[in-house]
């Protein structure tokens, strides 16, 4: 380990269970030394294991819906109190759809599910900033991540009305990153990450098919949640301090192929 974040203090949204993204790159932070307050949606609290990784972490747990600018404001106030001092690092790690929980086709939505969906997995971003921004909550050389997936810039079908909200998404960190850089020079990124076997991705329909055809056509294979853990604490460190406003593809280099040779070979008749 290298200490890349000792004396950082941070909010990590969305860790649920051993397998979430956000669950490993807690650890990994703890090991770089930073220190944090968790938080998931109340309901969550009760669905996951959380508290498990509170005890291993040495972090508190406060609730809070990322719908909720109530619940935000609480959040990052409390943050603050609980860890002595302004935030050096956020982690949105949230994503949710009704429509696909639901199985409706993306050419069948109901359009209050999209909402909501929609609530939750983008515009949530902009709340978490909204609050952090105007409470004057973030350290200068902050570093606010949000995941995302490359289904905002090409067609993934089942990846259902979830493509329109991670485009929504990028379009916020670059659209609120311009403010958060030139008035607190904080950066915002977001990392595209490869199709990764947790909650929330094992809900897209045929998820092993998916899985295994990246992992085909990416010269490195499908990056794990440990390596979007590892590259996020890059991004929480003093070492990427000018990258902002970019969405950054941790893919195993999935996003530039055209084919793959191992790809092909199931095509070709011999
Ligand atoms: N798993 C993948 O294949 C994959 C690929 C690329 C990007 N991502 C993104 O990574 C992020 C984390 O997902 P994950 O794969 O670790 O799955 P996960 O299911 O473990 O995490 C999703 C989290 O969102 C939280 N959440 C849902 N509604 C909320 C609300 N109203 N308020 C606060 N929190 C709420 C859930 O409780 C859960 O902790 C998501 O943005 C997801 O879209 C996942």
């Amino acid at each position: 380990m290298y200490n890349l974040l000792k004396g950082k203090r941070g909010i990590i949204f969305g860790a649920l269970d051993e397998n979430s993204i956000a669950w490993k790159t807690a650890e990994r932070v703890h090991e770089e030394g930073g220190t944090f307050v968790l938080t998931n949606a109340p309901i969550a609290m009760r669905m996951g294991t959380i508290n498990q990784l509170a005890e291993k972490t040495g972090s508190q747990i406060i609730p809070a819906d990322a719908t909720s600018v109530a619940d935000l404001e609480n959040l990052v106030e409390k943050a603050m109190e609980i860890l002595g001092g302004k935030i050096d690092f956020v982690l949105h790690s949230i994503g949710m759809s009704v429509n696909v929980r639901k199985g409706n086709h993306y050419t069948n939505q109901n359009y209050d599910f999209t909402h909501k969906g929609w609530d939750v997995s983008a515009v949530s971003f902009h709340k978490v900033m909204q609050v952090l921004y105007q409470k004057d909550a973030m350290s200068e050389w902050g570093s606010i991540v949000a995941l995302t997936y490359m289904a905002a810039q090409r067609v993934f079908p089942d990846y259902n009305d979830m493509a329109d909200n991670k485009a929504y998404l990028e379009s916020i960190a670059r659209s609120f990153g311009y403010f958060f850089g030139r008035d607190k020079k904080v950066r915002v990124n977001t990392i595209s990450q490869s199709p990764t076997p947790t909650t929330a991705g094992q809900g897209v329909k045929g998820f092993d098919g998916f899985i295994a055809y990246a992992d085909k056509m990416s010269p490195l294979g499908n990056a794990t949640a440990m390596d979007c853990a590892n590259y996020t604490v890059a991004m929480f460190s003093d070492l990427t301090k000018r990258v902002t406003l970019q969405n950054l593809y941790n893919d195993g280099g999935f996003s530039n192929m055209g084919v793959s040779q191992a790809v092909m070979e199931t095509f070709i008749e011999e």
